[in-house]
């Protein structure tokens, strides 16, 4: 059997995929266009592998992605592929417009078509239609209000947002409307290997290291409720496999923290496992910026749903992750420094003349 993820050269998709291989026996085919959040040299390693296989493709070409559909005959689809970035979305919306939304419909309808095709019976029973999604879609919260369950309101307030809104609605309509059997997963903030080093904790642990400003936006007083990456893919494992057809489910860490004490923590697991040569505390590179427009004050997620229908739970506190994961940048600065330098799209030019 094989499952066919899109964006897996993207940070979770990465992680997914690997962690996919070592707990299943099954295929994976990564589909991914390999937009600058792309990088497959994550992925590398896995060429020799049988059951891992790599195309290159958008999630807008509905010809290429029906293509590999019917290549491939997924008993599954997860999308991992989306323009990601808050920050990004705010200076150039289209991008996220075009991937986010209308990608997402191209998805379905091919997953739709594909689905039809199946002959009635067990292959049909069993097909899944996975979204990735976020937490962004509930918009913030004052500091006194519930937690977001998967019946909270959809208030988003970036573009980033409100495109992921619009693809979780989407999903939804091909549901109730044509039948295909979706699921749908809300997450809060990942943190972990492979991160792009364009969000806040790789950004701090790299410009840290790079002797740099870090950068903490307005009074850094924003909570966010992170992550680590291993449990969001077990996660994603666990609703893939016994997720209710058509059902929605919030997955967090249970681990509220605002934006300065993540970047002080970074600190100080840096000055004790990687101290600077100027013998000063790493707080001493931290600089409050200009806050980003619309910043949404907090994002917790209520996790009740899916630890009670799938015994489901983070296996990390964000002080085990967070040790785990300055370890793992200061293990893999190479990785850290062909990101930044823009070496890591040679693979590109080698594999595919771009
Ligand atoms: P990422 O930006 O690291 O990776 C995105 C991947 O999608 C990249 O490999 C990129 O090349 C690919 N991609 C982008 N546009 C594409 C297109 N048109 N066609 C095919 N591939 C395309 O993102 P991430 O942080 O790994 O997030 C993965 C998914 O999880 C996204 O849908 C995101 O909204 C969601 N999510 C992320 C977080 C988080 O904290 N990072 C939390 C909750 C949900
Ligand atoms: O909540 C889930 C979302 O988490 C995902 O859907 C997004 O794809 C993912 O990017 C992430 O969004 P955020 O905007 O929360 O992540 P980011 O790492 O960009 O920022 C985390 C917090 O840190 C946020 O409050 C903004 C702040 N920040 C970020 C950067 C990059 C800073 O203070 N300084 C920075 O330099």
């Amino acid at each position: 059997m094989t499952i066919l993820v899109t964006g897996g050269a993207g940070f979770i998709g990465t992680n997914f995929v690997r962690e996919w291989l070592r707990h299943s026996t099954e295929r994976v085919v990564n589909y991914d266009k390999l937009t600058y959040a792309g990088n497959a040299e994550n992925l590398d390693d896995l060429v020799s592998d049988e059951r891992y296989r790599f195309v290159r493709g958008d999630i807008c070409d509905f010809d290429a992605f029906a293509g590999v559909l019917a290549q491939e005959k997924p008993r599954a689809v997860l999308n991992f592929a989306a323009e990601s970035h808050v920050d990004r979305s705010i200076h150039g919306p289209e991008d996220f417009v075009q991937t986010n939304v209308v990608g997402v419909s191209r998805l379905l309808q091919a997953s739709l078509h594909y689905w039809r095709s199946l002959p009635d019976g067990a292959d049909r029973d069993a097909f899944r239609f996975l979204q990735v999604s976020t937490d962004e879609v509930y918009g913030s919260l004052t500091p006194d209000a519930p937690l977001f369950r998967e019946d909270s309101r959809y208030e988003p307030n970036s573009p980033y947002a409100a495109t992921k809104a619009a693809s979780d609605h989407l999903v939804r309509a091909w549901g109730v409307t044509f039948g295909l059997p979706v699921l749908t997963t809300n997450c809060s903030n990942n943190y972990g290997p492979y991160q792009f080093p364009e969000k806040l904790i790789p950004l701090v642990i790299g410009n840290a290291l790079a002797g740099r400003d870090l950068p903490v936006y307005g009074d850094g007083m924003q909570v966010r409720d992170w992550l680590f990456v291993s449990d969001h893919c077990a996660a994603l494992r666990a609703v893939l496999e016994s997720g209710r057809v058509g059902d929605t489910y919030n997955i967090g860490g249970l681990n509220e923290i605002t934006n300065i004490a993540v970047v002080n923590a970074i600190c100080t697991i840096l000055d004790e496992l990687s101290p600077a040569a100027s013998g000063k505390p790493y707080a001493n590179q931290i600089r409050h910026v200009t806050d980003r427009p619309g910043h949404d004050r907090r994002y917790a997620i209520d996790a009740t749903k899916i630890r009670t229908a799938l015994n489901w739970r983070p296996a990390e506190t964000f002080s085990t992750g967070l040790r785990k994961t300055v370890q793992w940048y200061l293990a893999n600065t190479a990785w850290l420094d062909r990101v930044r330098s823009g070496a890591y799209r040679d693979w590109l030019a080698r594999h595919y003349d771009a």
